[in-house]
């Protein structure tokens, strides 16, 4: 692996002048923020070394270099999802390259399923804790020691200095746990049951890999999900995908608020 990360680097840290300490991997219907991304060096996954590209509708494959907040970023255009193929030590290989690239703090945004009945479509949700269902773990294999330690602790994986400043401005934002299945079939509303006994608030296709190999490395994350639709049986109705990028748009705004307020106050 490591040959291959340091082929990536170079390919990256050849078309770029700065080096941000965040990054952002922004999920369905979020991408347009990379767009107002200034100053920015767009660097597009296919012709990255060793990269994975987005398949997923709603994706687009890019990494965008620049300034967003005044602060220095990059933003990861499109995610890698198991449910397209891709491993969960191909995500790894991703989020390590954003620990070589000097990342220090990870802003990951998702669409996922509201199982609490207490949300909303539309509600945007503070990921406070994660539940692995996806069985797989991007750290399986050889420890990479030069990244972190063999049994990575999991008890915190959010960033709480960064939370308490965010829950200053936003005292109304609501937390959740988000369990992550591989999908990409919708879960039946059974499943939906027996995860909300589990604890679990939100449902999606994303993020924990990505979670779990930054904790891994210490890059700190800060992850919120829109909640775009109701899980199955929640309400008497199907699931569309549709739905979800129709919510995720209406909600753009406010989002996009919340982000760039998230990184002015680090
Ligand atoms: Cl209901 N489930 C999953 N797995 N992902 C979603 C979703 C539901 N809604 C949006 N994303």
């Amino acid at each position: 692996m490591k040959e291959k990360l340091y082929e990536t680097l170079e390919y990256i840290n050849s078309k770029i002048n700065k080096t941000p300490k965040i990054g952002l991997i922004l999920g369905s219907g979020l991408g347009f923020l990379a767009d107002s991304v200034e100053d920015k060096i767009e660097i597009s996954y296919d012709e990255i070394p060793n990269f994975p590209y987005s398949t997923a509708p709603g994706h687009e494959g890019k990494l965008v270099f620049g300034r967003l907040s005044g602060k220095d970023v990059v933003v990861l255009k499109g995610r890698f999802h198991l449910y397209e193929g891709w491993s969960s030590e191909t995500i790894k290989f991703v989020i390590y390259t954003l620990k070589k690239l000097g990342i220090e703090k990870l802003l990951i945004t998702n669409a996922a399923g509201a199982i609490n009945k207490t949300y909303k479509p539309g509600d945007i949700i503070l990921v406070k804790d994660i539940i692995n269902f996806q069985f797989r773990n991007p750290l399986r294999g050889p420890n990479e020691d030069e990244f972190g330690p063999r049994f990575p602790d999991m008890s915190k994986i959010y960033d709480e200095e960064w939370v308490e400043k965010i829950k200053k401005e936003f005292p109304e934002l609501k937390e959740g746990v988000y369990l992550a299945v591989i999908g990409p079939s919708y879960e039946t509303p059974a499943e939906i049951r027996a995860f909300r006994k589990f604890g679990a608030d939100l449902v999606g296709m994303s993020t924990v890999p990505e979670i779990i190999a930054a904790q891994h490395c210490g890059i700190s994350c800060l992850v919120f999900s829109c909640a775009t639709n109701m899980a199955a049986g929640v309400l008497d109705q199907p699931l569309s995908h549709l739905e979800v990028m129709e919510v995720a748009n209406k909600v753009k705004q406010e989002f996009s608020t919340l982000i760039l307020k998230s990184l002015e106050v680090l």
